[in-house]
């Protein structure tokens, strides 16, 4: 793990003077993983979620990982982001909004297309109308590097985007442009931070819009073959969830002059072939479960939507808000190798 000394700073500050925080789609991957380190930094903190694709199996992990009185400090509200009276009464009193409910996967979004829009641009709407209503200190969300779209230049600068290849896509950046229209008309305080494929614990394996890690993982370990869509030579710039974590920490809580109102790359700055993935998952794996070095890749027809190759440029967000990646993919999944295996073994058992 590297150190980076603005985001222990950041929290050092924050846990002398605690603030009160919204967390949408808390229940979900990403936003459960923050809730854990606000809790963990005795922030108080309001969810909102209704379930959709959360769970409420990773609130009570949560529930186990911080101390009685931290936990505490949190406050769940089962609603949704669409709703105008559930979101006004979710910013009261709120410092910061870390806005993460929304519907992912591309593949989603291109068999139902009007939901996606729907949470993803009215849920989205509703989130920033309520947050500047309230006053908030600063609305921070979750963008989508799916917005680089058709654009083949690599690595990806946050200025120069190209067409959507999916709604889904559509969605995030329509969040970009209401995000930047708010803040000229309104002066609402925001920061968009494109994830590139963010993976960790808590995040999904089941479903047909499961992401490729955690799917990949559990195949794996149940001795099943890995489904590549594609030759496996596509590539991504894959980004543990801390890393995610950090960046919206110091986005919600930067004064530099100029760091508001942006958008960020959030990823490592490393490129990676799904080829080369399926190779490094063995190796965390296999210390724990033999069989998965005899796994093996099954190709498929490349998807409709998905980007060809990934990868970020993080020179922004590491000049403006202090970002530095604490972990490579290969870092994170060692860290998360025995988490997806228990999470099998409970599996097994139910
Ligand atoms: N995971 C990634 O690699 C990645 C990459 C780019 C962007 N993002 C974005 O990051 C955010 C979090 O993604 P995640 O991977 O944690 O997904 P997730 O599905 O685990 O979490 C999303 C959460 O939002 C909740 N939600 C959905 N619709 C809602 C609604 N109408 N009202 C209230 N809550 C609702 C879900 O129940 C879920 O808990 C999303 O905005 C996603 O688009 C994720």
């Amino acid at each position: 793990m590297v150190p980076v000394p603005r985001y222990a700073a950041v929290k050092e500050r924050l846990g002398a003077h605690p603030r009160t925080w919204l967390v949408t789609g808390v229940a979900g991957f990403i936003g459960s993983n923050l809730l854990e380190t606000l809790l963990r930094l005795d922030q108080t903190v309001v969810g909102l979620d209704n379930f959709a694709t959360g769970h409420r199996h990773n609130l009570e992990e949560v529930a186990e990982k911080v101390s009685p009185d931290q936990f505490a400090r949190f406050t769940m509200i089962e609603g949704d982001i669409r709703d105008k009276p559930t979101c006004e009464r979710a910013v009261q009193g709120v410092d910061f909004v870390l806005h993460q409910a929304a519907l992912g996967s591309v593949p989603r979004s291109i068999n139902d297309p009007l939901t996606s829009n729907s949470v993803n641009i009215d849920g989205f709407l509703t989130m920033l109308v309520a947050a500047h209503n309230a006053g908030v200190r600063r609305f921070v969300y979750a963008a989508s590097s799916s917005t680089y779209g058709d654009h083949e230049a690599l690595p990806k600068v946050e200025a120069v985007i190209g067409r959507p290849l999916s709604p889904y896509a559509v969605t995030k950046y329509v969040n970009e442009l209401y995000a930047d229209v708010f803040g000229k008309l309104y002066g609402i305080e925001t920061v968009g931070l494109r994830y590139f494929n963010v993976f960790g614990r808590r995040q999904d394996p089941n479903g047909p819009y499961a992401a490729v890690i955690p799917r990949w993982i559990s195949a794996a370990i149940q001795g099943l073959p890995i489904e590549i869509f594609g030759d496996g030579e596509n590539s991504r710039d894959f980004c543990y969830v801390e890393n995610a974590v950090q960046a919206n920490l110091l986005a919600a809580t930067v004064d530099k002059a100029g760091a508001a109102n942006q958008i960020y790359n959030v990823a490592v700055g490393e490129r990676t072939s799904l080829n080369q993935l399926v190779a490094y998952i063995r190796e965390a794996l296999s210390p724990l479960h033999s069989h998965v070095t005899d796994v093996v890749p099954q190709y498929k027809p490349p998807r409709k939507g998905d980007v060809l190759h990934s990868l970020a440029d993080i020179g922004k967000a590491r000049r403006l808000l202090g970002y530095e990646p604490s972990h490579t993919l290969r870092q994170g999944l060692l860290a998360i190798a025995e988490w997806y295996s228990a999470a099998e073994q409970r599996r097994e058992h139910i």
